[in-house]
């Protein structure tokens, strides 16, 4: 699992070859097997592979949604907001795992964030995706997974590079305090 999350990275730029329809279903799996709160399952996801659609996917806000231009694959979160008041989490949960699973099959993803960004002034991005999907008012639109085979990685993580400040035992350790205790011996 680690070897999995060093490598993960986000992917921006992808190949145009269609990922196959295996790899799909592999993903689809995951995100179906993603835990949810009661075990209520208020997480839905929308496949998408029509390239006008993923278009105007791409234009659902001004910032950081054009990367789904290229990708041959958008698979969009949906919570039922009707069923728990924590659907936030449970599409989260299912997006990091239907990452992780593309990673594992040598494909690049990219989360895309819509819940609370704006696609003009007066509409939300969505809104707008609720209207261009025909999604019932009883969703909330989380976030896009972008998906496809990467034409360029970034470098992998390393362990040596993570931040242990930010971990803390036991009571929250501000870092100077942290010093003291380790130098007095406490
Ligand atoms: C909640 C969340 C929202 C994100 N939203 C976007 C986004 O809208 N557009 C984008 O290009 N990347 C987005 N990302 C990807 C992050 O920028 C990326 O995960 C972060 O910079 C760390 O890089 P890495 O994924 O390569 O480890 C998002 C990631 C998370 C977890």
């Amino acid at each position: 699992m680690i070897d999995l999350l060093l490598k993960r990275r986000s992917t921006r730029l992808f190949s145009p070859q269609k990922i196959e329809t295996a790899k799909i279903e592999k993903l689809v799996q995951s995100a179906l097997l993603s835990p949810t709160s009661r075990n209520l399952h208020s997480c839905e996801f929308v496949l998408i592979e029509d390239e006008v659609k993923i278009s105007k996917l791409s234009k659902s806000k001004p910032h950081g949604a054009s990367l789904l231009t290229g990708a041959p694959l958008a698979i969009v979160l949906i919570g039922n907001t009707e069923t728990t008041d924590v659907w936030i989490e449970d599409a989260s949960i299912a997006a990091i795992d239907i990452q992780l699973e593309a990673e594992s099959q040598e494909l690049g993803s990219c989360w895309v964030q819509i819940r609370g960004r704006k696609y003009s002034e007066n509409q939300s991005a969505g809104e707008y995706i609720a209207a261009l999907l025909d999604i019932p008012h009883n969703y909330e639109v989380l976030a896009i997974i972008a998906v496809g085979y990467k034409t360029s990685t970034s470098e992998n993580y390393t362990l040596e590079s993570l931040n242990y400040s930010r971990v803390h035992k036991e009571v929250f350790q501000e870092q100077k305090d942290r010093e003291t205790r380790v130098k007095d011996g406490r």
